[in-house]
């Protein structure tokens, strides 16, 4: 056998293995840290009574993570040596709540140092905080590692608010995630706010086909004056910060704020038409639909067994 022939078996044996060893598990911290779920709840508690949007700033966190490079907290680094951090790339993440994620991990390292990842927080943090906004709980799955390595040039892979409903689906099936999926996930909008910039192209007048309810249309033209890029909408113009299926029923009635929910409906032909009106007429349904999809999604390419490291401070690599 020539050597790069031994090479590519050894790489396919490690690849096997690798694939084998991925496996997360709802009790992986249970037997040693009976206590990681409460101690990751009562942070994130204190921080929503301060601040209602906070569910929706870290599930968006998780989200962006997982699509860049896998659930890694690789978006959670800061600029260093070495490191271009993902944060401030394009599509600009505008996300926020990091804050909090830290405060999640100091507590926990004052309690088992370097066990819990900061990927795992991600996770955990998100379950709970969609919980204590209304929403139906889920089986979190643990295990996951943290990066030593950011990639912000693989924000592309993020969705952005003008892209088609093709290429939105496109990103979500280059992660294995089905159109179910997209449309369950998409439910997250169902708390939290979007800059105008967002979506002002659904503004202009000369729209040929803005599929917007002309009420709602106005309301979103006096809250966004031109010159305020940045002034913030609820996603969910019904219950802003209640994790409901109300978003499904604004899609329904062209009030999606997003142009890319609104196509989930709006598209005629779609295979999403027929789940967003699933989930619009059974909130079970979407609740359910909801977990298996976070589950999925949190599971993106991993870092496990001995891959990455368990962070100390989730800004900086060990
Ligand atoms: C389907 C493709 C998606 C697109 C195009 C998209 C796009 C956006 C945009 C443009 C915003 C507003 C950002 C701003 O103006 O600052 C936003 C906010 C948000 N997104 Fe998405 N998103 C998508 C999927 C998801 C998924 C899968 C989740 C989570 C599971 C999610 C959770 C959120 C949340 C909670 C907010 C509000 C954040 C806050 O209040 O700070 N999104 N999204
Ligand atoms: C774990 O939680 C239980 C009950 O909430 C508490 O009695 C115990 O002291 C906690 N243990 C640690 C190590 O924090
Ligand atoms: C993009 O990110 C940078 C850095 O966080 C921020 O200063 C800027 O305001 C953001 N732009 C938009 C349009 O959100
Ligand atoms: C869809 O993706 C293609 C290929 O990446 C790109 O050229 C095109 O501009 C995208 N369209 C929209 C509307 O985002």
């Amino acid at each position: 056998m020539g050597e790069s022939a031994t090479i590519r078996l050894v790489l396919l044996i490690a690849l096997m293995f690798g694939a084998a060893c991925a496996q997360l598990s709802p009790t992986f911290y249970a037997t040693s840290r009976p206590n990681v779920t409460s101690i990751v709840r009562g942070v994130v508690q204190q921080a929503r009574n301060k601040d209602i949007r906070i569910g929706a700033k870290i599930i968006r966190v998780h989200f962006h993570d997982c699509f860049v490079d896998g659930c890694d907290a690789s978006l959670l680094l800061d600029y260093a040596d070495r490191i271009v951090s993902e944060k401030n790339a394009r599509p600009n993440l505008s996300t926020d709540g990091y804050a909090v994620i830290d405060d999640v991990k100091t507590a926990l390292e004052n309690v088992c140092p370097g066990v819990v990842s900061c990927a795992d927080i991600l996770a955990l943090a998100s379950e709970i905080l969609v919980v204590l906004d209304g929403g139906q709980s889920w089986q979190v799955q643990l295990g996951r590692r943290d990066s030593r390595t950011a990639n912000s040039a693989g924000t592309t892979a993020i969705p952005g608010p003008t892209e088609n409903l093709a290429n939105i689906t496109r990103k979500f099936t280059d992660q294995g995630l089905d159109t179910t999926d997209l449309v369950a996930l998409s439910g997250a909008h169902t708390i939290g706010r979007a800059q105008c910039d967002s979506f002002s192209q659904r503004l202009d007048a000369t729209n040929p086909n803005p599929n917007i309810d002309p009420t709602f249309l106005q309301t979103l033209q006096q809250n966004c004056p031109s010159g305020s890029p940045t002034n913030l909408n609820d996603l969910d113009v019904k219950t802003p910060d209640e994790f409901d299926n109300s978003h499904f029923i604004n899609l329904q009635n062209n009030r999606g704020l997003l142009k890319t929910d609104q196509d989930l409906f709006s598209t005629f032909g779609s295979d999403t038409v027929a789940i967003v009106n699933r989930f619009a007429s059974c909130q079970t349904n979407f609740f359910d639909a909801f977990g298996e999809s976070m589950i999925k999604m949190g599971n993106i390419n991993l870092l496990t067994g001995s891959k990455g490291e368990i962070r100390i401070n989730c800004k900086r690599i060990n």
